[in-house]
């Protein structure tokens, strides 16, 4: 028999010393947190960060905008970064992974062919189709006409979405016909069109779909483009209102594991929704190393893919960190430079955890700036408090500076406990005009909490 050689072994999974976490939101003060208690990482830079990176434990902060992909690429040279781990859609989509990769870094987060599956609604359905993964039927059109009779054809309301990101403002959930009409007309009026900085404006063009019904869950898939490690699913709330009334805003809270989803329910997701995808992205030759986002909806004739995001969720990621193990900075290594395989387990915390979110009076329309930010959580183990729309003055005061402004989530063996506890944090910290859902996990709580 044949001995094992050098190149049958697994590739060697070190653990990256110095990580660059790209990004300013809650999202990315949480990625940092978790990189920071991984054993062997001496550093963790947050680029641009926000009031509350400036404050964490292991991290530092460096004052370079998300935008600016050559001063990202220097700053990684010259600080000899391991790994890179892009938050938000917007650069992966604009080519930051692809550039930085281009350098020899290692970078966990899609270039930005990779990114389409967020970034075009219409791309992500046409690889869905391909990949024979459950969604909603849809119609795509690049012309006002054909959207209004493909509307007419069918003669029910439909969901519209505008192609291209439109940072969650660009699905309009249709009762009547008339408000499709009205919505297909605003795509049109290019409403929505964004590009990213020195990408070209495509013309307006949409996609609509079959309205689908059911509880949503987010599921995440960390890959190295082959494997996959799944993550507990999680439960987000996007209205702003108590009892899920009011418009969309990015999301005022979340929990997980989300017991909607069980083991089975998991696999059965990675099974008929992950592993085609993924496979669908390597037949066109894409080489997808990051996370992959699935949001469904679990209808009655199964779980359908409402849309495909290329990183991780927001509040889902503050949600989820306190439960992964110290791993985690090698899994994510291991995912940028496609050795999975030879990582070890990504251990995942058998507990619950909630996430309760605090916004600025206004969000999420027009908000209120520059208020300081009071109170601070003590180190507990089972509570944290993450930053997402902050800033910290050259005084040290910290405001708010942004929509949702902070997160504070807080772990236990049941999911009463766990919202008290993060509940209780938030009555310990504050700024003039703070808004939150007190139902938030609503679905999971057997009791209601005693609220602050
Ligand atoms: P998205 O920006 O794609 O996440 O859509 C925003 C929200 O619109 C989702 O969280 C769903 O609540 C809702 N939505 C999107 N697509 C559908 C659909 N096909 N049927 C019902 N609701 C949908
Ligand atoms: N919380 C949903 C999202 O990040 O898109």
């Amino acid at each position: 028999m044949a001995s094992p050689t050098a190149t049958d072994a697994p590739p060697a999974c070190p653990v990256p010393a110095r990580i660059l976490v790209v990004g300013g939101g809650g999202r990315e003060n949480a990625l940092g947190w978790a990189l920071a208690r991984c054993p062997g990482v001496e550093q963790v830079l947050v680029a641009p960060g926000n009031g509350g990176t400036a404050a964490l434990a292991g991290c530092g902060q460096l004052a370079i905008a998300e935008t600016d992909h050559g001063a990202l690429a220097a700053a990684c040279r010259e600080r000899a970064i391991d790994l890179v781990v892009v938050g938000p859609e917007a650069p992966l989509a604009a080519g930051l992974a692809d550039r930085l990769r281009a350098e020899g870094l290692a970078v966990f987060g899609p270039g930005a062919e990779g990114a389409l599956l967020e970034a075009s609604k219409r791309w992500a359905k046409e690889l869905m189709e391909e990949a024979g993964v459950p969604t909603a039927g849809y119609w795509a059109a690049t012309d006002r006409q054909e959207a209004l009779e493909a509307l007419e054809r069918h003669g029910q309301p439909l969901v519209v979405k505008a192609d291209g990101l439109a940072a969650g403002k660009g699905v309009t959930v249709a009762d009547s016909l008339e408000q499709c009409r009205q919505a297909i007309e605003e795509v049109f009026a290019g409403r929505f069109q964004t590009a990213a900085p020195g990408q070209e404006v495509a013309g307006p063009s949409l996609v609509l779909e079959e309205r689908l019904q059911g509880p949503e869950v987010s599921v995440f898939a960390l890959t190295d483009g082959r494997r996959m490690v799944l993550l507990p699913p999680a439960q987000d709330h996007k209205r702003i209102g108590e009892g899920d009334t009011g418009p969309n805003t990015g999301g005022m809270g979340a929990y997980a594991p989300a017991p909607l989803l069980d083991g089975a329910g998991l696999e059965q997701v990675r099974q008929l929704v992950l592993e085609p995808i993924l496979a669908a992205l390597r037949a066109r030759g894409i080489d997808y190393r990051g996370v992959i986002f699935a949001g469904l909806m679990l209808t009655e004739a199964g779980p359908k893919v409402i849309e495909f995001n290329c990183r991780f969720g927001d509040p889902e990621c503050e949600t989820l960190m306190p439960l992964l193990g110290p791993e985690l900075a090698r899994v994510l290594l291991a995912c940028a430079t496609g050795c999975l395989e030879g990582a070890p387990s990504l251990t995942i915390e058998p507990r619950c955890s909630a996430c309760v979110i605090a916004a600025a009076e206004g969000y999420p329309g027009e908000v209120r700036r520059g208020d300081p930010i009071h109170g601070d959580l003590e180190d507990h183990p089972d509570l944290q408090l993450f930053h997402a729309g902050s800033r910290r003055e050259e005084n040290g005061q910290v405001v708010t500076a942004g929509g949702r402004v902070l997160a504070v989530v807080a772990q236990a063996d049941d999911f009463d406990i766990a919202f008290e506890r993060a509940y209780g944090g938030l009555g310990r910290v504050g700024f003039e005009g703070m808004v939150y859902r007190r139902d938030i996990g609503h679905q999971v709580r057997q009791r209601r909490p005693a609220l602050p």
